[in-house]
């Protein structure tokens, strides 16, 4: 335990300070992975979207395309597992993050990562981008996916927080949202997937820190499945109760609970032709609802807002053009397609509904 993060500006007051830590670029370690594995014989094929996984000896994967690969172990690792319908979903909960990227004097920053306990939270990297210049990444103000359309909030206060804390930090370079998953107890889940026959395994509830649980899954799960001992399987077994973490599992469920209220609700607008250009919105129709998003040339795109996974009602988010479901974090394209699981179907189309 440390008085202080070493920061000129802000007082950070006694915080915690894990010594030896790595920091790395996400995509050069991703092709360095990539690199290794065909190395040693793996083959990786991408644009393959995976419909059905059944464990058993061999374990099978039915793609869309109708081929089907066997294996003795399938490792499911598609950030939101696809190969369970429920039992995963209720003890993780989805939440989209806010990043921007300042560009500050180098060295004016002492690099580390930094991560307050605040809810929501912040958290703060470094990258340098030339001789003279770092981008300070400053994240947070997180919701729940789904359940909130502020973007722009939140990227201002994200903003005005960072100019608080480092009043060195110059213009804003960049700025983006992505999903994490949330898990109860602030640990991921890797290991065999419960409920489910044999040699099926996940790794998700990265909360945040994927590079690190990332990391561990591929060395817990190598052990996994040649049947060696590892120490950390029972901390990360996903088929664990922590008294921990029962609150937040009781909380994130009620709130799961009342998204289906949005099934009785009226619509966003009250008909599609005041959905604007570039815009979407969700539309009662009858006794459903229908997400309908038009696009710059003015052409409609309507589909089904009952997402596929457990029938939630999709929600717009202005800021990625994307539909997001506020149960479990599905995620699909303005033209229907899933982006995110735990969904494994695209949002039917209009005929159907
Ligand atoms: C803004 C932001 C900042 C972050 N900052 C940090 C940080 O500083 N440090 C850190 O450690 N972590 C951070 N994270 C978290 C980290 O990025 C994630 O935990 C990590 O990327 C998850 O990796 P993954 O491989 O499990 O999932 P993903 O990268 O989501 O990959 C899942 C893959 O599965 C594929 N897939 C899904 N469904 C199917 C299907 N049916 N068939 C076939 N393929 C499918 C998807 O196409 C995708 O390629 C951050 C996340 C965000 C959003
Ligand atoms: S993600 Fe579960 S209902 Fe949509």
């Amino acid at each position: 335990m440390v008085k202080k993060a070493p920061l000129t500006d802000f007082d950070t007051g006694m915080c915690l300070r894990f010594p030896r830590q790595g920091q790395f670029d996400p995509l050069k370690y991703l092709a360095g992975l990539a690199e290794a594995i065909e190395r040693r014989g793996g083959k990786i094929y991408t644009g393959t979207h995976v419909e059905k996984i059944k464990g058993g000896l061999p374990a099978r994967v039915e793609t869309s395309s109708g081929k089907v690969v066997t294996a003795d172990a399938v490792v499911v690792a598609t950030n939101s597992p696809i190969s369970n319908l429920a039992t995963m979903h209720f003890k993780q909960a989805p939440y989209i993050t806010f990043v921007i990227g300042a560009k500050v004097p180098r060295g004016s920053v002492p690099k580390a990562l930094y991560w307050d306990t605040l809810d929501p939270y912040h958290y703060v990297r470094l990258q340098s981008i030339d001789e003279q210049y770092d981008v300070l990444i400053v994240g947070g103000e997180d919701h729940k996916t789904g359940q909130a359309d502020d973007a722009d909030a939140r990227y201002a206060r994200l903003q005005t927080w960072t100019r608080e804390r480092f009043p060195m930090a110059q213009e804003i370079l960049f700025r983006w949202s992505g999903q994490v998953m949330n898990s109860d107890d602030g640990i991921a889940y890797i290991g065999k997937n419960p409920f489910d026959e044999e040699n099926v395994y996940i790794v998700t509830g990265d909360t945040g820190i994927g590079m690190t649980h990332g990391t561990i899954a591929g060395i817990l799960l190598t052990d996994l499945i040649l049947g060696r001992k590892n120490t950390w399987a029972e901390l990360y077994d996903p088929s664990r109760v922590r008294i921990g973490g029962v609150g937040d599992f009781i909380s994130e469920n009620l709130n799961v609970a009342t998204q289906y209220l949005d099934w009785v609700t009226p619509g966003d607008v009250d008909s599609v032709e005041k959905v604007a250009p570039g815009t979407g919105a969700v539309v009662r129709r009858g006794l459903t609802k229908i997400a309908a998003y038009r696009d710059e040339n003015g052409t409609l795109h309507e589909h089904s807002a009952i997402c596929t996974h457990l029938n939630c009602i999709v929600a717009w988010n202005s800021s990625e053009n994307t539909w997001d479901c506020p149960c479990h974090g599905s995620r699909f394209n303005t033209q229907g397609q899933v982006i995110n699981g735990p969904a494994i179907n695209g949002l039917a189309s209009t005929e159907k509904t």
